[in-house]
This record gives C-alpha cells, sequence and structure tokens, in this order.
C-alpha cells in the first residue's frame, strides 16, 4: 500500500465581500498557530487599547486577547485560550495588534474581531478561523472472487466534512455506495464502500475544499478477471450461491463458454 500527502494548508486569504472591507479567512491544521491579522494603520498603537472576541455577536462570545498601553489585560480572558495567544510587541509601532494563537484546537474555529473601542470612530475587522482536521483514509479489501473485489475505505475524525470518493489510478471516480456519515464532537466518521472488477491501482481520496487539502490512500486490488482457473472456480461459486436463478445460471453458462470450459460444467 502506498500512502501519499497532498497538503496545501493556505495559511491566509482574502477575499472581497463586495462592502470595501475584506473580511479575512485563515486556515490552519489542527495543532498548528494561526495568527489572526488586525492592522488599520502604520500609526503607533503602543499607548491604545486593543481587544480581540471570539464570536462576538453570539451568547458563547469568549474573551480572546486583550491589550491596553502597555499591558496584557487578561484576567477575562476565557479558559480555552489561556496561554496560548500572544501579540507582537516588536510590531505595535507599526500599528500591527496581530495576535497568535499556538496549539491551535478544532473549537478555536470561528469568527474573531479585532477591537480599538476608545477610538472615535471605533475601529473593527474580522477574522475568520477555521482548524481542520485531515486524517487519513484507511483502505481495505473487504472481500472478492477472482471477478470483484469489495473495498472499503474509512476517513476517521475529519473536520471539515470531507468529500470521500474512490478513483481508479487514471483519476476516474469508481462508482460507490452512498456514504455512511457520522458525526461526534464535531468530527466526522465517513465510510465509503465499493466493488470493482478490475486489477488496478485504488485510491480513496478526501477532499476538505475549505481548508484546501487532498489527501489519498492507495491499494493493489488484483481482480483476475477469470483467468482460466479462476473462470471455473467463479462459475462455481455463482452456481452454488445463486442456484434458484436462471440469470445466474446463464451468465456463468456464457462465461463457461469464453474460457473453453464448458465441458466442466455439462
Ligand atoms: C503583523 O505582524 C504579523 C506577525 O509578525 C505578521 O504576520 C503580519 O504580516 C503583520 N502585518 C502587517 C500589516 O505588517
Ligand atoms: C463566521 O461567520 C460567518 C457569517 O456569519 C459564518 O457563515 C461562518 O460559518 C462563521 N465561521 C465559523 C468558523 O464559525
Amino acid at each position: 500500500m502506498k500512502l501519499l500527502l497532498l497538503v496545501s494548508f493556505l495559511s491566509l486569504w482574502r477575499r472581497s465581500d463586495g462592502t470595501g472591507a475584506a473580511p479575512i479567512k485563515v486556515l490552519v491544521k489542527e495543532g498548528d498557530e494561526a495568527i489572526l491579522p488586525c492592522s488599520f494603520s502604520s500609526e503607533n498603537i503602543r499607548q491604545e487599547l486593543f481587544d480581540w472576541k471570539k464570536d462576538k455577536d453570539k451568547k458563547d462570545m469568549k474573551e480572546v486577547f486583550m491589550y491596553d498601553k502597555g499591558n496584557e489585560r487578561n484576567s477575562a480572558q476565557d479558559e480555552q485560550f489561556r496561554g496560548r495567544v500572544f501579540h507582537f510587541p516588536e510590531h505595535l509601532d507599526e500599528g500591527n495588534a496581530s495576535i497568535v494563537i499556538r496549539a491551535t484546537k478544532l473549537t478555536d474555529s470561528g469568527n474573531y474581531t479585532c477591537l480599538f473601542p476608545l477610538l472615535v470612530p471605533e475601529r473593527r475587522s474580522n477574522v475568520e478561523l477555521v482548524v481542520g482536521a485531515a486524517p487519513k483514509p484507511s483502505a481495505t479489501i473487504l472481500d472478492g472472487t477472482t471477478v470483484w473485489a469489495r473495498l472499503r475505505c474509512s476517513v476517521h475524525g475529519a473536520f471539515p466534512k470531507p468529500d470521500v470518493q474512490w478513483q481508479n489510478r487514471a483519476g476516474d471516480i469508481v462508482p460507490a455506495e452512498e456514504p455512511q456519515v457520522s458525526e461526534r464532537g464535531g468530527r466526522y466518521d465517513i465510510i465509503l464502500q465499493t466493488t470493482v472488477t478490475k486489477t488496478d491501482h485504488y485510491r480513496c481520496v478526501s477532499t476538505q475544499e475549505e481548508i484546501n487539502h487532498r489527501i489519498y490512500t492507495e491499494t493493489y486490488v488484483p481482480v483476475h478477471v477469470l483467468a482460466s482457473r479462476g473462470g471455473v472456480l467463479w462459475v462455481i461459486v455463482l452456481l452454488e450461491e445463486d442456484i434458484g436463478s436462471n440469470q445466474a445460471l446463464s451468465t456463468g453458462y456464457g462465461m463457461a463458454l469464453q474460457n473453453g470450459v464448458i465441458a466442466f460444467l455439462i
């Protein structure tokens, strides 16, 4: 089995919301640090007050970090952020009120507001943080005969919810069953099963658009389509399982003829 990681977490991208302001989106992988940018001008802000809040307009608003004229005022800081949030003292002279959150957790995902409440007019900017978990998929061959193999792909504990696909080596999507999706603690488990009939390298691909991430596991599936011995074996299996079915019997005969083993069946 071969495993390939295609990791391209963007640390930051800007998008226009049409209002002229540029809400910023920061994407990181669980455990990494996230820099939340905030800067309105290049004027010195060492003697100002700025305050960072998470999900400001919601009931579960949290205090993240406060700077007040040379001091950090973090008595009201939420437990979640204790010891993990820092600002950049060396950049205050350039008007930079950015903060860094170290060792990010999925629960840090949310909308953050950087606020200068004492300035007139008040200044604020918003940053959306998405902390993603991108576990590698695992691929197993569940069951098989000489003409088909049943494959299972599982992805455990992913966030945001990934799109999971089976692909062959050429990158074509292999039709699969309806994915089984479950959620616990904000993380997603996905199981995707398929049945293939060709020998190939099959990939289980997990894609998380929101964090620009794709990861896959590849597995070699040797399906020997009607090799001379296999053909007979397959016919026997089919006849045993579907003995009452005319459809199965005629399929069995057809295949057997192609392989010149009709005598065996009669
Ligand atoms: C502010 O400082 C942070 C941390 O060093 C940096 O990533 C960011 O680019 C700075 N912002 C500006 C506008 O210089
Ligand atoms: C941030 O706010 C926007 C708009 O209200 C919302 O669509 C988005 O889901 C929020 N982001 C997070 C990570 O909660």
